[in-house]
C-alpha cells in the first residue's frame, strides 16, 4: 500500500507522516518512509535524530555533485541512500532533486515518478509530500493508493485541502486529518468549509510541538499523547488494506 501525505504549507504533513510510519511498523507491517520534500525533516519526526537527517541530505548531495555512484533502481536507493528508523521503518531521503532533466531514478526524477518506482510486495510506502498540491497534479492513478489530505482550521489550510482533495479524489482513495484542532468550533469550520467530515481529529498537542522543539519524534516524546493517539487511530483504520 502507497500512502501520501498532502496539504499546505506547515500543517504537520511530516508529524503526521512520520508517526502513522512509526505506528504502522509497531503493528507489525514493513515500512518504507519516503522523503520527498525539498526540506527533508521526515527523519526528525520519525526518530532517526537532526544528525542522521542532515546526513542523508548531505548524501543526496554529494550524489548530486557527483561524488556518489548513482543508483538506477529505487530498491537500490533504498538501500544507499537510506538510513534505519527507529521499530525497523526504512527512512529514504530522495529530495535535493534539481536536475529533472537527467532522467536518472536517484537523481533526477520527480517525487511523483519516484513514488510509482517503489514496489509494495506487503509493504506499506509513506510518502511525505511537497507542500501544496504540484505533486499531486502530476500524480498518476494508481501510483498512490491513498492521499492523506492534512488541514488546520485556517481558511488557507482549508482552501489548500479543498484542492488537494479535488485533484486527488480522481486518483487515489482520499482521507481528510483535521489537525492542530482546539475545540469543536475548529472541527465544524473544517466540516462546513469542505463540505465532508474529517477522518481523524488531531488534537493541538504540547507534546508534538515540544517533540519538535527537541528534535525527537513525537511517539517517542509521549506514546500516550492525544494527538499521538490521533495519529495511531488513523493507522489502525489503515491496518485492514495496509496488510
Ligand atoms: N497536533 C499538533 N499539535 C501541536 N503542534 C503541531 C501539531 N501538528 C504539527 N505541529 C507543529 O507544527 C509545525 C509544523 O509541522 P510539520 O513540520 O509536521 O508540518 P509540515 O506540513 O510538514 O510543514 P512543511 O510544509 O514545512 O513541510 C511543527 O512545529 C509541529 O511540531
Ligand atoms: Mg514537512
Amino acid at each position: 500500500m502507497k500512502i501520501a501525505v498532502a496539504g499546505k504549507g506547515g500543517v504537520g504533513k511530516t508529524t503526521i507522516a512520520g508517526t502513522l510510519a512509526r505506528s504502522l511498523a509497531r503493528s507489525g507491517h514493513e515500512v518504507l518512509a519516503l522523503d520527498t520534500d525539498t526540506n527533508p525533516m521526515l527523519g526528525v519526526s520519525l526518530g532517526v535524530g537532526p544528525e542522521t537527517t542532515d546526513l542523508l541530505v548531505a548524501v543526496r548531495q554529494a550524489l548530486q555533485d557527483g561524488e556518489v555512484e548513482h543508483e538506477p533502481t529505487a530498491e537500490g536507493m533504498a538501500e544507499t541512500f537510506g538510513a534505519d528508523a527507529p521499530d525497523g521503518v526504512r527512512l529514504v531521503v530522495a529530495t535535493r532533486i534539481d536536475r529533472f532533466d537527467s532522467g536518472c531514478l536517484c537523481c533526477g526524477v520527480t517525487p511523483d515518478q519516484l513514488l510509482r518506482e517503489f514496489e509494495t510486495d506487503g509493504r506499506v510506502v509513506v510518502c511525505d509530500l511537497e507542500a501544496g498540491v504540484g505533486t499531486l497534479m502530476r500524480l498518476e492513478e494508481g501510483q498512490a493508493d491513498l492521499v492523506v489530505v492534512v488541514a488546520n482550521p485556517t481558511a488557507k489550510s482549508i482552501d489548500v485541502a479543498r484542492r488537494a482533495l479535488a485533484i486527488a479524489e480522481s486518483k487515489a482513495a482520499v482521507l481528510l486529518v483535521a489537525n492542530r484542532v482546539s475545540g469543536p468550533e475548529d472541527v465544524e469550520s473544517i466540516r462546513s468549509a469542505l463540505g465532508r467530515d474529517p477522518e481523524i481529529i488531531v488534537p493541538e498537542d504540547p507534546v508534538i510541538a515540544g517533540a519538535d522543539r527537541d528534535g525527537e519524534a513525537p511517539i517517542d516524546a509521549g506514546a500516550g499523547a492525544p494527538g499521538v493517539l490521533a495519529i495511531k487511530e488513523l493507522a489502525e483504520r489503515l491496518v485492514p488494506t495496509a496488510a
